[in-house]
């Protein structure tokens, strides 16, 4: 297909029709880094249809019999695919990585089906294929979309190699949820961060044409508001507002596909009663109505059986659970008019769609609409053209040295630092070290959850990491891991023994300084993995406390797929880097940062809570009759903590450096709703060394017709100065910015004062204001 190239440095960000730019000129003797500017990411480049791609299809659609149709629409995984689904001429399988079988496979759909129409080949290459970068929410730590885009293009260029040609990714949650193990998918609580990522790694995965041989279509997902759960408990039931999920949910699936996405994932969860998957509002009327959206829906895995009531009908066996279908013929017909096109796992359309179509349940006309989107992206995707991959030359783009050096700046640029008391980091790498901890030598859990193809053996450790740059390092694990799943799943499986607990101590005493390995397993985050208590699991924290004890300079690095609850932690460690899951490279990222080759400038895209009983907690929430003050008894406030703020607020870390932010500028004192505004602000790294800084501008509108968040994050910037460096960055704001969706989905854009914030995290920053009218 024929995207327009994006310029390199393109400036015009449209969310709602409007405009929001950014750019960054330097002032003073030094420069700033070249700009990773956010909104470049967010600059649409979707295009109208090629007519004669639209002529194709419609010429294969005639020839098509109404089960050649129901075969297209169905979507089979690797242990379910036969043989003969493919000479029948099924749409699209999943899971299947061999480029052997998924050749076999498609050479019996092109040469014996009748119609000779490819298979769509998908995979979850979430945060890569073979080479693991960093948990999705750790990459948008970095607060860099040039992170994501090296990602999804390397993961492109993998998972293309082995015959695959569409990812179930990105994962575009929005998440207020740190209970929920799927926050580790996407890029955290805020709407903002999670479109420029979202549209970062649309274009790193399809880049301008997805036909391109290292290239594959994108699927974010899980459309819609799948990251609010009730209770946090993954797949649960969610219920919200219009203007909740126009402001907050929606928008990083709009930047998605105003970047190209050619496909979307419908979600398991129900919204306001409506499971996504059977939701006409969301799927026709808001994604293929409203966006024009001209690609396929696919349900995700069963999600389409489980519209059923329980016990399942027809067929008497399988998911069930929403109740809202009868049975398997009523799952089928309420999930294609709904808007679904593709059918995951189950099979209900193929199987009942004859009888559907003959009592009028469904229509041909939506079948056939169906079946049009699935062929318009293999055609845009040059199946027909290119069925196969070349499994003798799979092999040899796996892992390849640019992406594995990718995947290590990428770890590094992630990691946050929270805390670093009496400058403990940098760590000399002349002095020996000692790593302690269950995660110290550990690869397993460095690829996070969703480690595509990626192989343990892969991942580089802590201690290889740290030895590498200082051969004086030992090793002590104190305790360990056992990978369970549930229900062989135990509270002790992380660090459930002190046995090990003095061997530790006693390899601590003896070196000159320690870095404790300490977090959850891979298997504590990710899909069905909720938690009740996010604190360290297991003995962890006595292992930090016993390590405190003997009055040695030690450092908290964490591995981790969500936000902890670390006030523990924080009260015994004088320095804590928050590390996430880094993937293949996290133990030489590790490295780089402790030992100081990489000054930290990761922010946290997500707030980390006091207490569990705080969640949901996150820095754009609406301000509340009786506003948080907890000097008195009837405002808004727990009676259990003396605050209603995070631990570790959005947006929020620390670098080896420091630095100021002076001189905040607006262009002009009033915008008209059609206009711009300019704001720009210097930042200075005053006490070096060399390092990053994450300039970030929030809006507030004191007065609306709906009350408005706090604060909103609208533009970002990450900064490279030299010691005493200064550097002016600027952001053009627009009626995007200031506006917002009201409760019946209309943008409103009102008139009044709008104050702005310029800071180093969702806390503090220099203040100014304007006027719109
Ligand atoms: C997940 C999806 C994933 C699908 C296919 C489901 O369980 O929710 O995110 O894409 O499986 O693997």
């Amino acid at each position: 297909m024929n995207f327009k190239e994006l310029p390199a440095h393109g400036r015009r960000l449209v969310v709602g029709g409007s405009v929001l730019a950014l750019t960054l000129t330097t002032a003073g003797a030094a420069v700033g880094a070249a700009p990773a500017s956010n909104e470049a990411a967010l600059v649409p480049v979707r295009v109208a249809a090629d007519a004669t791609i639209e002529q194709r299809v419609d010429a294969l659609l005639r020839q098509m019999t109404v089960d050649e149709k129901l075969q297209q629409v169905t979507l089979l995984p690797d242990y379910l695919v036969t043989d003969d689904d493919a000479r029948k001429g099924i749409g699209s399988v999943l899971s299947v990585t061999d480029p052997v079988r998924i050749n076999r496979l498609q050479h019996l759909a092109v040469e014996q089906s009748r119609l000779h129409i490819p298979i769509l080949f998908a995979f979850d290459t979430i945060h890569g294929f073979r080479t693991i970068f960093p948990i999705p929410l750790g990459a948008a730590g970095s607060f860099d979309p040039a992170v994501a885009q090296a990602d999804a293009a390397f993961g492109a260029r993998e998972s293309a190699a082995v015959g695959l040609k569409q990812t179930y990714a990105p994962m575009v949650d929005v998440s207020h949820e740190p209970r929920w193990g799927r926050i580790a998918e996407a890029a955290g609580e805020d709407p903002y961060l999670n479109s420029v990522f979202a549209a970062a790694r649309v274009r790193g995965t399809q880049g301008s044409d997805y036909s391109a041989p290292d290239k594959v279509v994108a699927s974010p997902k899980h459309f819609v508001a799948y990251g609010q759960p009730e209770g946090g408990r993954d797949y649960n039931t969610t219920d919200m507002s219009e203007q909740r999920l126009r402001n907050f949910y929606l928008p990083p699936f709009k930047a998605a596909i105003d970047a190209g996405a050619d496909t979307v994932m419908c979600s398991f969860n129900a919204i306001n009663g409506v499971p996504g998957c059977a939701n006409a509002y969301t799927e026709t009327d808001i994604l293929k109505t409203e966006w024009g959206f001209d690609g396929f829906i696919e349900s995700d895995w069963t999600a389409v059986a489980e519209l059923r009531a329980c016990p399942p009908k027809n067929p008497d066996a399988g998911e069930c659970g929403h109740g809202v279908a009868a049975d398997g013929p009523d799952a089928a017909a309420k999930a294609l008019m709904a808007g679904t096109d593709s059918e995951m796992t189950s099979t209900f359309l193929r199987d009942f769609g004859k009888q559907l179509l003959a009592d009028g349940r469904i229509t041909m006309a939506r079948l056939d609409d169906a079946v049009r989107r699935i062929l318009r992206v293999k055609f845009r995707a040059g199946l027909f053209e290119n069925p196969y991959a070349d499994p003798a030359q799979a092999q040899s783009k796996q892992m390849l040295p640019d992406a594995v050096a990718a995947a290590r700046t990428a770890a590094g640029r992630s990691m946050v630092l929270l805390k670093n008391q009496g400058n403990v980091l940098p760590l000399d790498p002349a002095r020996s070290t000692v790593v302690i901890g269950p995660l110290g030598d550990d690869q397993h859990d460095m690829l996070g959850p969703w480690w595509g193809a990626g192989r343990d053996q892969d991942a580089v450790t802590v201690f290889a990491g740290l030895k590498a740059q200082n051969p004086a390092t030992t090793f002590v694990p104190a305790c360990t891991i056992v990978h369970a799943d549930p229900p062989d799943n135990t509270p002790d499986d992380v660090c459930g023994s002190d046995a090990g607990f003095a061997e530790a101590v006693a390899a601590a005493q003896s070196a000159d300084q320690i870095v404790l390995a300490l977090g959850e397993s891979r298997e504590q985050s990710g899909e069905a993995a909720s938690r009740v208590d996010i604190g360290l699991p297991g003995k962890q924290q006595q292992l930090i406390d016993a390590i405190k004890a003997t009055g040695k300079p030690f450092v908290v690095v964490l591995f981790n797929g969500r936000p902890l609850t670390l006030g523990p932690v924080d009260a015994s460690s004088p320095a804590i880097l928050e590390a996430w899951f880094p993937g293949v490279q996290a133990g030489n990222a590790v490295a780089d940062v402790l030992f100081g080759k990489v000054n930290p400038g990761g922010k946290l895209p997500v707030s980390f809570p006091q207490a569990v009983g705080q969640i949901p907690i996150y820095y754009n929430h609406e301000p509340a009759g009786r506003p948080c003050n907890v000097a008195s008894k009837w405002n808004s406030r727990y009676r259990d903590l003396p605050t209603c703020a995070p631990l570790y607020p959005f947006g929020y870390g620390l670098s080896y450096s420091t630095f100021t932010l002076s001189n905040l500028r607006l262009n002009t004192a009033a915008m008209s709703p059609k206009g711009k505004i300019t704001v720009s602000v210097d930042v200075t790294n005053t006490s070096g060394p060399k390092g990053d800084e994450v300039v970030q501008l929030y809006l507030h509108d004191p007065v609306a017709s709906i009350s408005q968040p706090v604060r909103r994050l609208r533009g970002f910037q990450r900064v490279t100065l030299d010691p005493g460096a200064k550097t002016r960055v600027t952001f053009t704001l627009d009626a995007s910015d200031v506006g917002f969706y009201d409760n019946r989905g209309q943008f409103l854009v009102e008139p009044g004062r709008i104050d702005v914030y310029a800071s180093t995290s969702s806390v503090g920053g220099l203040t100014a204001s304007f006027t719109v009218n």
